[in-house]
Formats: C-alpha cells, sequence, structure tokens
C-alpha cells in the first residue's frame, strides 16, 4: 500500500473542522501521510507528485449542498492530469471522501457526493469509500465525539481493505432537541461578535 494523501477542501483549512477530522484520520493511519490544504494555492506542484500515493481522501465541507469552490479549482487541476492520456500518475491511486455537514441528517451530503462521484468516473478515476459526517460543526465538541472517531476509524481499516461502501454518522438527538441546541450556540455565537438574532435572520447585506 502507497502513501496517503489528505487534502483538506475547506476555505477555513487551519481553523476547519475538515482539518479536526483530518487529524483524527492521520491517527488512525499511521506512518506515511502527506497533508494538503487547498487554499494553499499550489495544485500543480501536488497533482505532479501523485504518482507517489496510493489514497488520497478528500476531506471537506458541504457548502450550500455542493463542494466549496476552493476545492473544485483544484479538482479542475486534477481534471487536467487525468486528460493526459499518457501519463499514469493516476493508475493506482484511489480516491476516497470524508464529507462534514452542519445539519443533522447525513443524507444532506448527498448531492455534493454525487458530483464527487460524477467527476470521478468522467476523469476514471478509481473511487473507493465515502464518510458522510453530520452535526460536523458541533459533535466533535460533545460527548458524542467518540461516534464520530469510532467512525472514522472504521472508514481508515475499509481504506485499508480496499472496501468502496458508504458509512455514516451523525448525534443521535432529535431534530428538535438538536435545533434548539444549535440555535443557542448559534445566538451565544453572534454575541461575542456583538451580532443579534435579527442581524443574522436578515438576508440584507448593509455596508455597516
Ligand atoms: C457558506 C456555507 C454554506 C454551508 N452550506 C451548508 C449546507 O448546505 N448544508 C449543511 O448541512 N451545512 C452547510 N454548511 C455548514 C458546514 O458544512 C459546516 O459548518 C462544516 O462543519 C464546515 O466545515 P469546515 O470547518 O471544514 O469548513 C455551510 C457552511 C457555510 C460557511
Amino acid at each position: 500500500m502507497g502513501k496517503l494523501l489528505i487534502i483538506n477542501g475547506s476555505p477555513r483549512a487551519p481553523k476547519s473542522n475538515s482539518k479536526k477530522y483530518g487529524d483524527i484520520l492521520r491517527k488512525y493511519w499511521g506512518e506515511g501521510i502527506d497533508v494538503y490544504s487547498v487554499i494553499s494555492q499550489k495544485h500543480e506542484e501536488v497533482c505532479k507528485e501523485l504518482g507517489k500515493y496510493g489514497d488520497i481522501v478528500f476531506v471537506f465541507p458541504l457548502y450550500v449542498d455542493s463542494l466549496p469552490a476552493v476545492l473544485t479549482n483544484f479538482m479542475k487541476q486534477l481534471e487536467k492530469i487525468a486528460a493526459r492520456k499518457e501519463n499514469d500518475l493516476l493508475k493506482n491511486l484511489k480516491v476516497h471522501i470524508l464529507i462534514n455537514c452542519g445539519f443533522l441528517e447525513p443524507e444532506q451530503n448527498d448531492t455534493a457526493i454525487e458530483i464527487f462521484q460524477y467527476f470521478c468516473a468522467k476523469n476514471h478515476l478509481n473511487y473507493g469509500m465515502t464518510l458522510k459526517i453530520a452535526s460536523g460543526e458541533a459533535i466533535l465538541t460533545t460527548p458524542f465525539a467518540f461516534l464520530v472517531k469510532r467512525k472514522i476509524k472504521r472508514f481508515v481499516k475499509d481504506i485499508r481493505a480496499g472496501k468502496s461502501r458508504t458509512l455514516d454518522i451523525s448525534m443521535p438527538l432529535t431534530k428538535k432537541v438538536f435545533l434548539g441546541a444549535s440555535t443557542k450556540y448559534w445566538l451565544r455565537y453572534g454575541e461575542k461578535f456583538h451580532t443579534t438574532e435579527k442581524q443574522m435572520r436578515t438576508m440584507k447585506i448593509e455596508d455597516e
């Protein structure tokens, strides 16, 4: 088995939840990992080196039911490499995704996953495992953190075993409880930045 490359596709990479999930993944994977954040904008250099990896895990957030634009920029570069028939940099590579979203339901991630899988099929990339994490903004700061850690451990084992399947995890809460807790959380968060509930709920974008 070759090395693993983790690609962090979050625009807020160093402070992102994707980084936290990537760090857990690294712990379970052990030796032989490189990490690349797409915000570093070194896509060409990274893509040229892809031949040294056996697996890539794209770790990224759900943005408006889709992929963050910073990640799609990297995918465009990858597409260029894939289009070069003469090179076989990508031949032995397997691609996996670990996606996280803010809402409670793991299936919120499904459209983004389909987009990503279509990209892989179109570019003849070998696709492997999917892990969809819901309540991804919150779960690591709750007593349910062990659930997501356990799932990432399973995800790593399945990658190593060459499996192709979908795993998911969320907080075991009802929608009502989740909504109550998350509303409280965001109101408190807003207060820290002197932002009221009314300001947070408005659709208007103002200068002041
Ligand atoms: C611009 C933006 C759009 C988002 N769109 C969705 C969405 O459509 N559905 C959802 O469940 N969460 C959505 N979220 C929540 C993020 O997926 C969630 O906060 C995630 O944990 C962020 O991960 P990151 O820290 O790795 O960037 C959105 C967040 C932002 C900032």
